[in-house]
């Protein structure tokens, strides 16, 4: 449960500004989908919130504190791809963010707390439907299990704000579809604030509850280095969804529109109609 609150954000490599004068406040528990051009700084400003990248001027407060300035178990990170580890099993994937902070040099946990945190593996790892390949290595596992993978691997460390820079991006639509339903139920049934970049529109308009779009107001070639990206547009979803309260009657399903009476919900009454 957090709330983050970015304020005046710059963000410079050398003498190119990716990001100029950004500012955002997002509430505890909302869902913010960040669109916008390729290149225009979408995954550097989820690093900037992660703790890899820091803002070159501005500031980011996570709970009115500033944030701290390297990634934590705070806040979790899935990406498009190769987020999880090769070399491990689905379950040693997904306990090791556990053993890492256990021992942060030996990375293994013994005893009663090894089988805790095994238990609760497992437990995330039926959650995300990836019951039965435990002992499975992601080289085994198709991209949707392994995006669910990833969510797991980042869901056991109870994170507050979850990012996820297009971490369905590459998955068939079909796979997504059901990817999608996952990831609803479980920004609802946790505490969790997210960020999700995605190139989608339809995505956005299906999981957020806010699509946020960023944009580079002069975008001449002359003028890329010297001026950078900032916020353009901020469109709050109507109906309002709210995380805890899963509704019969908001826009968030993946399926084409098809009216058939009060049970079903109307996508076409996002901005993103049924592309
Ligand atoms: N570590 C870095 N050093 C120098 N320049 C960088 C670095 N990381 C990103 N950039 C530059 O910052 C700009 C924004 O990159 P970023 O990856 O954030 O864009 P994006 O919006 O995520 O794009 P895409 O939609 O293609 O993923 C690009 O021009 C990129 O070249
Ligand atoms: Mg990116």
């Amino acid at each position: 449960m957090s709330e983050l609150i970015i304020d005046g954000v710059w963000k410079e490599y050398g003498d190119q500004i990716v990001l100029e004068n950004v500012s955002l406040t997002v509430a505890s528990r909302a869902f913010v989908a960040l669109v916008g051009p390729s290149g225009c700084g979408k995954s550097t400003f989820l690093r900037m919130l992660l703790g890899q990248e820091r803002a070159t001027k501005g500031t980011i407060l996570i709970d009115g504190e500033p944030l701290p300035s390297e990634p934590g178990p705070d806040r979790g990170v899935v990406f498009q791809r190769y987020s999880v580890f090769p070399h491990l099993t689905v379950l040693g994937n997904v306990l090791l963010g556990k053993e890492l902070t256990a021992s942060k040099y030996k990375a293994k946990l013994f005893g009663a707390a090894r089988r805790a945190a095994i238990e609760e593996a497992r437990q995330l790892v039926a959650e995300v439907g990836l019951s039965g390949a435990e002992e499975k290595y992601p080289a085994q596992l198709s991209g949707g299990m392994q995006q669910r993978l990833a969510l797991a691997q980042a869901l056991i460390m109870k994170p507050k704000v979850l990012l996820l820079d297009e971490p369905f991006g590459a998955l068939d639509p079909g796979i997504r579809a059901e990817i999608h339903t996952l990831m609803k139920r479980l920004w609802h049934e946790t505490q969790m604030t997210v960020l999700m970049v995605t190139h989608d529109m339809r995505e956005a308009f299906t999981l957020a509850t806010r699509v946020v779009a960023f944009e580079r107001p002069r975008d001449r070639p002359e003028e890329k280095q010297r001026y950078g990206a900032t916020i353009t547009r901020d469109i709050s979803i109507w109906p309002p969804r709210r995380a805890g309260e899963l509704s019969l009657s908001s826009p968030d399903r993946d399926g084409p529109v098809v009216l058939q009476g009060p049970r079903r919900d109307d996508p076409s009454s996002s901005p993103s109609g049924d592309r």
